[in-house]
């Protein structure tokens, strides 16, 4: 069956970032940038490269309904509005140059690193922070490098675990309730300068690419470790995160964008095929 809705082709846009997982283009009003999330996923700084198919439809729309919950209790966050199944407009921030990781149960690196079995419960949350440096790895820093290095003054800090802590017991209780163990998760946190005043802001995404997430009954990994440890099932892992929390695309959505996609690259052969000619 034919759709009747009209398809119409993206404008140019410039571009600002390619990132490993997600490209950031300049947005139409000022200070707004607009962050579309790609399939393309990496592991271990970068070293395993491959694509989860249907990933950055799922992660978008995931991080926009956690970022959006997270806004209604009272954290200021990036997000201001959803564009189509990839993309969302933000406001652009200064990112604090800190991969913020908040653990509840020892996982993966933290894992190996203390020698103690991966779904140890720590006796508290605890936060660690790297460095966000991809040429060194993100190396694992303490509060004595942030401030020494002047990464973020001890006020940001303190507000960055204050909001942490807090992020972490409300996502620990909303996944709880369907079913999911939120193990252990990273966060970037932004500078926005708006209204001559100048506010610490949740950015980037919260997704299975920076969440463990398991199963609470089974233990069942639904997150990117699955890509990592080469798991299998990796885009049925994360449809499953996304129709737990009730943001599954439907398919009638799914059908319109894979219309869209064969149209767009129908109209980009042809246009290859006549620049040749
Ligand atoms: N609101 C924002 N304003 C400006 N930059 C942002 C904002 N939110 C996220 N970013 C940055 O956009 C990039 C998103 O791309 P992606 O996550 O693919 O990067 P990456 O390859 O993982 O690199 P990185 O290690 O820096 O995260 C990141 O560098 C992130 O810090
Ligand atoms: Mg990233």
């Amino acid at each position: 069956m034919r759709s009747k809705r009209k398809i119409y082709s993206m404008p140019p846009r410039k571009p600002i970032y390619e990132g490993k997982a997600k490209q950031l283009f300049e947005g139409p009003e000022p200070g707004t940038l607009i962050q579309h999330f790609k399939d393309d996923a990496t592991a271990f700084n970068n070293v395993k490269k491959g694509t989860i198919s249907g990933k950055g439809v799922l992660n978008n729309r995931i991080s926009e309904y956690l970022m959006t919950r997270l806004h209604d209790i009272g954290i200021p966050t990036h997000f201001i509005r959803s564009l189509n199944m990839r993309e969302q407009l933000i406001k652009a921030v200064q990112i604090v140059p800190l991969e913020v990781i908040v653990r509840n149960y020892a996982a993966g690196s933290f894992a190996k690193r203390f020698g103690v079995a991966e779904g140890k419960a720590l006796g508290h949350p605890l936060i660690e922070y790297c460095y966000k440096n991809d040429a060194l790895g993100d190396p694992f820093v303490t509060e004595e490098h942030i401030f020494a290095f002047g990464w973020a003054t001890p006020q940001e800090l303190d507000e960055i675990r204050m909001y942490a802590f807090r992020i972490n017991d409300f996502l620990s209780g909303l996944f709880m309730g369907i079913g999911i163990r939120l193990v252990d998760f990273k966060l970037e946190f932004g500078r926005l300068f708006e209204n001559e005043r100048e506010q610490l802001v949740l950015a980037d995404e919260i997704s299975p690419d920076n969440c463990r997430l398991w199963d609470t009954k089974t233990g069942k990994k639904l997150d990117k470790d699955r890509f990592r440890q080469d798991l299998g099932q990796v885009e049925d892992a994360y449809r499953e995160v996304a129709r737990r929390l009730g943001v599954l695309p439907n398919e009638k959505e799914a059908s319109y964008v894979i219309e869209v996609n064969a149209k767009l690259a129908g109209a980009a052969k042809k246009k290859a095929a006549k620049k040749k000619k």
